[in-house]
């Protein structure tokens, strides 16, 4: 039951600390061989040897040895083995303080830092003597042993090396000291038998990580066996390759990975990769810029991800002329363009474009060219015959645009556009006035706004509408001309502009706004005046929103409304 226990309690270690869950478990046999109390002048033969072999070991140090061979620290580092901490004077931690203890570690980590960089140090304690006060203020795994040679005593490579061989077990952790020229011979001779038996000789480190095993600070490990995790060494799954070729409308993604029987994960959306992330099966078309992460999995291990930003070109435009409902397009070379006159989305499957188009209300296009982007256009007439490519037939405010572009009241924002959504800003409110009443602004003195530049566009408009007392501007000398116009600012100018012709208000009824108390004291009357008539109403649910800016679709039906509204009274 213990046994099942801990398995399980080291598949949730893995779980949390890996992206897959592992269940291939390969065989390799591990085993971690430290040495301690170095280093000496015995260990750059140990080094020479371990190389030969292409063992790794760890190096528990002492801070006395470490101080007079940070050479031999370098190398150890630069070799790929393991470098831990046994304090810094070798004393019987259990004995000291918790300030004792943490200097002894603390001293004995700057030496192994210089030469590894700061990083948390594997401890092991001088006579693995422990208690809780170590436990907690050590701030490393504590690492003992599950085979002593117990070389320093017998000082025979004989003894070291039937010792090794006749207690060493899958995931072992063996004691020895570089101190010595026949723990190093006896080694030596030990890693040369259990090679040939199948053993591979690890750092602690990466045998606990093998085994699943994520080292907590405080806690003793004293060997790592196979539980039914055995996870392959770091760089055993090769990174996944991905490379791209243009294709219409994208660009193909291929992924492949050099580990045998490997399963590519990936994910477009720039997220990490998982064994739930979609499998990679076949080549896929990429049809938007996008990040690709790619990571492979094989025999329980995984891969570092591959990760790739790629960005697709959009396909050029065409450009577009029309008249009486006749649309024209001009193909950019390398594009394919198809279409639509019946509302539906354009595919490959629909015409192809080759002569100009028409009388269709709205003509959705797709652009299609080789590793671009596909482009779509949907262009939609007004009901008399002007065209835009952000409006539709459908939308509520189809009539009133219609109506406002034929009466000129307002006219598109540039490139087809005609921006239904954007905002209004109060110049651009004062110019439609003008236009509603045809007013002649060139006559109108300058104004006292020293924020409206002399020659815009809406200068003679604000010149006109200040003149005639329509706008008072939000300060003496401000008029906010790119300022988003407020519903209340949009009520008071709309209440002005009747009044001034002499607009006989008929008194309709007044709606109770429950927000009537945010709307400003000079803006009042204006709103229950214009709400009274019907040109402008209520947001819903009781509300009238007085600060809510206004769109340029919601504009154009109240110009629309105003415009009838000074023909029906003045014709
Ligand atoms: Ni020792």
């Amino acid at each position: 039951m213990k046994k099942i226990v801990s398995f399980l309690l080291a598949l949730v270690l893995l779980c949390s600390a890996l992206p897959f869950a592992a269940s291939a478990a390969s065989g390799a046999k591990l085993v971690a061989i430290t040495f301690d109390d170095g280093p000496s002048k015995h260990t750059a033969t140990l080094l020479d040897g371990l190389k030969a072999r292409g063992a790794k070991a760890t190096f528990f140090c002492v801070g006395y040895n470490a101080s007079a061979y940070p050479k031999t620290l370098k190398r150890i580092v630069d070799e790929g083995h393991q470098l831990a901490n046994h304090t810094s004077t070798h004393p019987e931690l259990p004995s000291l303080s918790s300030a004792s203890i943490k200097k002894e570690i603390d001293n004995c980590n700057k030496y192994l830092a210089a030469a590894a960089g700061a990083q948390t140090f594997y401890l092991r304690p001088p006579y693995g003597a422990y208690n809780k006060t170590v436990r907690n203020v050590c701030g490393s795994p504590i690492i003992l042993w599950s085979v002593d040679t117990l070389d320093w005593k017998y000082r025979n490579a004989n003894t070291v090396y039937n010792n090794i061989i006749n207690q060493t077990k899958d995931g072992s952790i063996i004691l020895l000291h570089d101190l010595y020229k026949t723990s190093v011979e006896g080694a030596l001779r030990a890693i040369d038998t259990l090679q040939a038996r199948g053993y591979e000789f690890v750092t602690v480190k990466e045998l606990l990580r093998r085994r699943g095993i994520t080292p907590q600070n405080g806690t003793v490990y004293s060997s790592a066996p196979n539980k039914g995790i055995n996870l392959p060494a770091l760089g055993a799954v090769k990174t996944p390759t991905l490379t791209l070729s243009d294709t219409l409308g994208g660009k193909t993604v291929t992924l492949t990975c050099e580990t045998k029987d490997a399963a590519i994960y990936y994910t477009t959306d720039g997220s990490k990769p998982t064994t739930a992330s979609k499998k990679y099966g076949a080549p896929f078309l990429l049809s938007a810029s996008a990040t690709v992460n790619a990571v492979a999995y094989a025999n329980g291990g995984y891969s570092e991800i591959k990760s790739q930003s790629i960005t697709l070109p959009k396909a050029p435009a065409p450009t577009v002329t029309f008249s009486e409902r006749v649309i024209s397009l001009s193909v950019p070379s390398g594009t394919t363009i198809y279409y639509t006159t019946d509302g539906t989305a354009p595919s490959t499957a629909s015409t192809v474009y080759t002569a100009p188009i028409t009388a269709a209300v709205t003509t959705k296009l797709l652009v299609r060219a080789s590793g671009m982007e596909d482009r779509r256009l949907s262009l939609t007439f007004t009901k008399y015959g002007e065209l835009f490519n952000d409006i539709s037939e459908a939308a509520w405010y189809y009539d009133a645009v219609s109506e406002a572009a034929h009466q000129k009241l307002m006219v598109g924002i540039g490139d087809m556009a005609f921006g239904p959504d954007k905002v209004v800003t109060r110049a651009t409110f004062v110019t439609v006035l003008s236009r509603i009443c045809g007013a002649d602004t060139a006559a109108a003195p300058q104004s006292r706004f020293t924020d409206v530049a002399p020659n815009s566009w809406y200068t003679a408009a604000v010149n006109w509408a200040a003149n005639e007392g329509i706008v008072y501007g939000i300060s003496d000398t401000a008029f906010a001309p790119d300022k988003a116009l407020s519903r209340e600012e949009m009520c008071a100018m709309l209440h002005r502009f009747l009044e001034k012709y002499n607009y006989d208000f008929p008194k309709g009824e007044v709606l109770a706004f429950t927000d009537a108390a945010t709307i400003s004291d000079w803006a009042a009357p204006s709103v229950t005046a214009i709400q009274q008539i019907g040109l402008v109403s209520g947001v819903g649910n009781g509300q009238f929103a007085p600060k809510l800016t206004a769109t340029r679709a919601q504009c154009a039906r109240i110009f629309v409304s105003l415009s009838n509204l000074m023909t029906q009274y003045n014709p």
